[in-house]
């Protein structure tokens, strides 16, 4: 299934429309196009194309039980997807959209059973990433796209994490630098009798309960999802007791051989300049501005995998707004691996 997979560099801000035009074409003649979002980089077909839609498994490798969620560009796109509109969906389309939040309507008989996975609830979004806008615009055909990854690995949050992935699998990817989120949308169910989220994401559960009241969470259980090859310690505490503990741990790990890693964060970054010293330090960004870790999170993760770092001791961060969203990942990628400062 090897093909070669054109690369089309773009400005983030300003799309060229010929690029644009010519992705658009490959869309609609049952192609596959990576492209940028807000959250992370999606691998993109045309929604009603159900051979299309089966090349975006294939290229992944995702087992076919994983429903994809579909893009559009404008409102109106909605009714041939969906079988009904809740007035709480409307709410919130109405408050967040376009951005990070992927909405889960009852489908209409319009999406191939392949995009749902056999659902009878299909996941909607509305980007605002420019280029995802002018794609799907152009292309005048909303888009199933998953993350733009191999299954098992961090989703891509630049067009090189893409490539790195999915060359010689797809047949373009557009390339407009660093998504500017870097963690996937949230995803709320709206089909069931009070909202549930079921992934955390950039909007966070109080920002939706602003507009809908009570919301649940019930997150990520079934799922088989991305994890680092090194085991993930997440060190949990007061800010000031956090990197005395991960020295000690780091003194630790190290005496038995493993290749550390840490993520620290630029307010921590000094009190490791003495003691035991990991193999690679990631500075995620700042604890005052927790969408800057975001941002980093899985492009430090993929480099922690390409230095084969087996133990990745990652500092705790405040479990609020983003902040909460990451804290979500780590703690899935630690399991029982939480430790007390
Ligand atoms: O930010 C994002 O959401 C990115 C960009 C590309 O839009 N996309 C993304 O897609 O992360 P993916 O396929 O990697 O993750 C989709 C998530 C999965 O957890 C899937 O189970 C859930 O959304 N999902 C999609 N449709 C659903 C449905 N009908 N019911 C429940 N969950 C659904
Ligand atoms: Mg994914």
């Amino acid at each position: 299934m090897l093909r070669r997979t054109k690369y089309l560099k773009m400005d983030p801000q300003v799309p060229e429309i010929h690029k644009i035009r010519l992705a658009a074409r490959i869309i609609q003649r049952g192609g596959v196009v990576a492209f940028p979002t807000e959250t992370v980089y999606g691998l993109g077909a045309n929604v009603f194309n159900e051979r299309a839609v089966r090349k975006i498994f294939r290229a992944k490798g995702r087992p076919p039980d994983k429903p994809l969620i579909v893009h559009i560009a404008r409102f109106r796109e909605i009714r041939n997807l969906v079988s009904y509109l809740p007035p709480k969906a409307t709410l919130l389309m109405k408050r967040f959209w376009p951005g990070p939040l992927t909405l889960v309507l009852p489908r209409s008989h319009l999406v191939p059973d392949i995009v749902t996975a056999g659902q009878d609830t299909v996941g909607i979004r509305m980007p605002s990433h420019p280029v995802a806008q002018a794609l799907i615009k152009v292309a005048q055909v909303p888009l199933a796209a998953p993350s733009a990854n191999i299954s098992g690995r961090p989703s891509p949050t630049t067009g090189k994490h893409v490539l790195k992935d999915l060359a010689g699998r797809i047949d373009a990817v557009i390339d407009a630098g660093p998504a500017p989120l870097g963690l996937e949308s949230t995803v709320i169910d709206l089909t069931s009798p009070v909202p549930t989220v079921l992934r955390l994401g950039a909007i966070s559960p109080e920002e939706l309960e602003m507009v809908l009241g009570k919301v649940e969470l019930a997150l990520g259980a079934r799922e088989r999802r991305y994890l680092p090859r090194g085991q993930v310690y997440v060190v949990t505490g007061p800010v000031s007791k956090i990197p005395e503990k991960i020295k000690e741990l780091i003194g630790q790990f190290r005496a038995q051989g493993k290749r550390v890693a840490v993520l620290a964060t630029q307010e921590t970054v000094p009190l490791y300049l003495e003691g035991p010293q990991p193999h690679h330090m990631e500075i995620l960004g700042s604890r005052e501005e927790p969408r800057s870790i975001a941002a980093q999170l899985f492009q430090a993760l993929r480099r922690c995998d390409s230095l084969q770092m087996e133990v990745i001791l990652a500092e705790g961060i405040e479990s609020r707004g983003i902040g909460r969203a990451i804290m979500s990942r780590l703690l899935n990628f630690a399991g029982s691996r939480v430790i007390e400062a």
